[in-house]
């Protein structure tokens, strides 16, 4: 698995982060076993979690799994809270919770799971610096935050003398493309690390569901009424993807992630799994190049790309050459 630069840290991570969302929640301890060992023994090396999934028992799982081996892994967790202002409390709480059900004395990176109103980012900042400077985080960052709310935070921890937060992670695939508006260009000017969480769009392409067809009966689809919409509002993109993928001998699933990753900005996608054959699945996608005509050819027939009326600003807001080498 090929290592990447994680933005300014210096450190280097696997460009596949394992997404552990699904343990405890469709994936059972024993499948999620598999999935860890085949993440190690593959050289991926970056896993993703927070607090709030399945209520706290995927961290505990992921504890459980990673014990004796807690230092091959560069992990992630999540502090979430339902208002801003809950933040500065939380922090410290929510990370010490985070910490015993992983068994472990540190995460390697400690998240905002969200951006939420009312917060205050000194205050916030200050809690987070703590926590580093305690050794519990070693690097800080966010989720879900505008490209203006993470440079705001980061110009106050100057201020204040605080760490700053290092990645933002979003949402990003061929369906959902916000984040080309000023978040990516920001990225490469400052060197934050992006982390795209759904790159499979919860399986929409993954070729999982075929347009006009019922989905399968195990699927995500049949608890998430996100799915359907989703097929049907993008069935002209899918099919493009589905024919592109077999045309090139390859499940839709690795030209869906060989697109992602290819992005200018993009640190790593956040690969979502539920069994151990869609880690394998999504290992070798990792070995796909498409070539610029097919990049581009995929993402018009989505059409997903925000749409801006203004010919001159709109372009600004995606330029990655305003400012001087
Ligand atoms: N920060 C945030 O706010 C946030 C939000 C969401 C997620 N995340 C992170 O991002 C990770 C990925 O998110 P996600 O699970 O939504 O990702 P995703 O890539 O959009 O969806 C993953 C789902 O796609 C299906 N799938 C995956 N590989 C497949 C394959 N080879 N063939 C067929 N189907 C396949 C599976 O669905 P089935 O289970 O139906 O088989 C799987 O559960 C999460 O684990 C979490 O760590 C972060």
């Amino acid at each position: 698995m090929k290592r990447v630069p994680l933005g300014s840290t210096g450190v280097d991570v696997s460009q596949l982060c394992l997404g552990t969302m699904m343990f405890g929640d469709r994936t059972d301890e024993a499948e999620a076993g598999r999935i860890v060992d085949l993440a190690l023994g593959s050289g991926v090396d970056f896993f993703d979690t927070a607090a709030v999934y399945a209520g706290g028992k995927t961290e505990e799982i992921l504890g459980r799994l990673l014990k004796g081996r807690r230092d091959r892994v560069f992990l992630a967790t999540k502090v979430n809270v339902g208002n801003g202002s809950e933040y500065p409390a939380q922090i410290a709480a929510s990370l010490e919770a985070s910490l015993q059900r992983l068994q472990t004395d540190r995460v390697d990176l400690f998240l905002l799971h969200w951006a939420r109103a009312d917060m205050d980012p000194p205050a916030i900042m200050a809690e987070l610096a703590k926590v580093v400077r305690a050794g519990k985080a070693r690097f800080i960052g966010c989720c879900n935050f505008p490209a203006w709310t993470f440079a705001h935070f980061n110009a106050v921890a100057t201020s204040i003398g605080a760490p700053k937060l290092i990645n933002n992670q979003l949402p990003y695939n061929l369906i959902e493309r916000g984040i080309e508006v000023e978040i990516l260009p920001q990225a490469v000017a400052e060197k934050i690390a992006i982390t795209c969480y759904r790159p499979l769009m919860a399986g929409v392409l993954a070729g999982k569901y075929i347009p006009g067809q019922p989905a399968p009966a195990d699927a995500r689809a049949t608890t998430d009424e996100r799915i359907p919409k989703w097929l049907a509002e993008n069935a002209g993109g899918v099919t493009h993807l589905l024919n592109l993928a077999k045309a090139k001998g390859v499940p839709p699933s690795h030209v869906a992630i060989a697109w992602l990753k290819s992005r200018v900005g993009v640190t790593c996608p956040i690969i979502g799994v539920s069994k151990l054959a869609q880690l394998q699945d999504a290992i070798a996608a990792f070995s796909l190049e498409l070539t610029a005509d097919e990049q581009q050819a995929l993402a018009a027939s989505f059409a997903t790309e925000v749409k801006e009326v203004s010919q001159f600003y709109g372009p600004l807001r995606r330029s990655y050459s305003l400012l001087k080498k």
